[in-house]
């Protein structure tokens, strides 16, 4: 049976191999997925020694960079990235990294929550890996203007220049902007520290503004609490964001996409 794993450290509370889990029951796929830690001086060697017999594997914190260095051939997307979530073993034993990351943050966005980009203005705020894996997909929704916003501005004026060539991107610091947006992305890690990176509350305008923020947790993130208190129109939690790259993962490896919509809800009922 073929045999895949979600690779990072820690990564005890993935929720991946339940995702892979269901997609292959739906799909009538026939695999076995599962989880590695690796040591996190060891990413390399523990990916090489699975992918002996394995055939692909997702790639989570703090490995992304990591893997983009291993692989032998980049996607488009893993290109710009500068990140790889996904790696597939082909026939000949070369390895093919993807980043399906944006793919699927901007597939939450239009498809399961009907918003259609094109023409919106969007910051995307901070400027990290987790940023610079979602600039290209976003830009290629078609929006007003993307702003990438950091507490170190040097690194949004960074990430932008790498970008310039793909659409209306521009860089500021956390508190420049006032003027309210059409979308809000929280891409920083602040969360993980139960903080809101301090942005503005007039970027929210009540009722049409909405905020996606790029982690999930059981209950509300703190992002989006702030989001709803300052009366965001809509706050979406990466959740979706994580089904769907799954998702884009399993059509790399297995050429069938599977449907989300039903696997989102188990999730969510969860
Ligand atoms: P990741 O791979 O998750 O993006 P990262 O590369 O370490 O992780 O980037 C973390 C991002 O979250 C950065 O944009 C960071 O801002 P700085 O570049 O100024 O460090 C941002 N971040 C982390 N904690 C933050 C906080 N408390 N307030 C605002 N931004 C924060």
């Amino acid at each position: 049976m073929d045999h895949y794993a979600v690779v990072g450290n820690p990564i005890e509370h993935s929720k991946s191999p339940l995702i892979h889990a269901m997609f292959a029951e739906q799909t009538g796929q026939q695999l076995e997925y599962d989880k590695l830690l690796a040591p996190l001086d060891g990413f390399e060697a523990s990916v090489r020694d699975f992918l002996r017999n394995g055939h692909g594997v997702n790639v989570t914190v703090p490995f992304k960079e990591q893997a983009w260095a291993l692989v032998d051939e980049h996607t488009a997307a893993a290109e710009r990235a500068g990140a790889v979530n996904t790696i597939l073993r082909r026939e000949d034993g070369s390895l093919l990294g993807d980043n399906t990351d944006g793919k699927g943050l901007v597939r939450d966005l239009q498809v399961n929550a009907g918003l259609s980009l094109q023409g919106l203005s969007i910051l995307l705020v901070g400027a990290g890996g987790a940023a610079r894996g979602v600039i290209q997909p976003l830009l290629a929704a078609g929006p007003a203007h993307l702003c990438v916003i950091n507490r170190t501005v040097s690194k949004a004026e960074e990430l932008a220049s790498l970008f310039v060539d793909q659409g209306p991107i521009a860089a500021a610091g956390l508190q420049w902007l006032v003027e309210p947006v059409d979308l809000i992305i929280n891409a920083t890690s602040a969360s993980l520290a139960g903080d809101v990176p301090p942005i503005p509350e007039s970027l929210i305008e009540p009722g049409r503004t909405w905020c996606y923020d790029m982690m999930y947790s059981n209950g509300e993130t703190v992002f989006n609490q702030w989001a709803r208190e300052h009366g965001a129109a809509r706050c979406i939690d990466g959740l979706g964001m994580l089904v769907e790259q799954a998702a884009e993962a399993f059509a790399l490896w297995r050429g069938v996409r599977p449907d989300t919509a039903p696997v989102l809800a188990k999730l969510r009922n969860a």
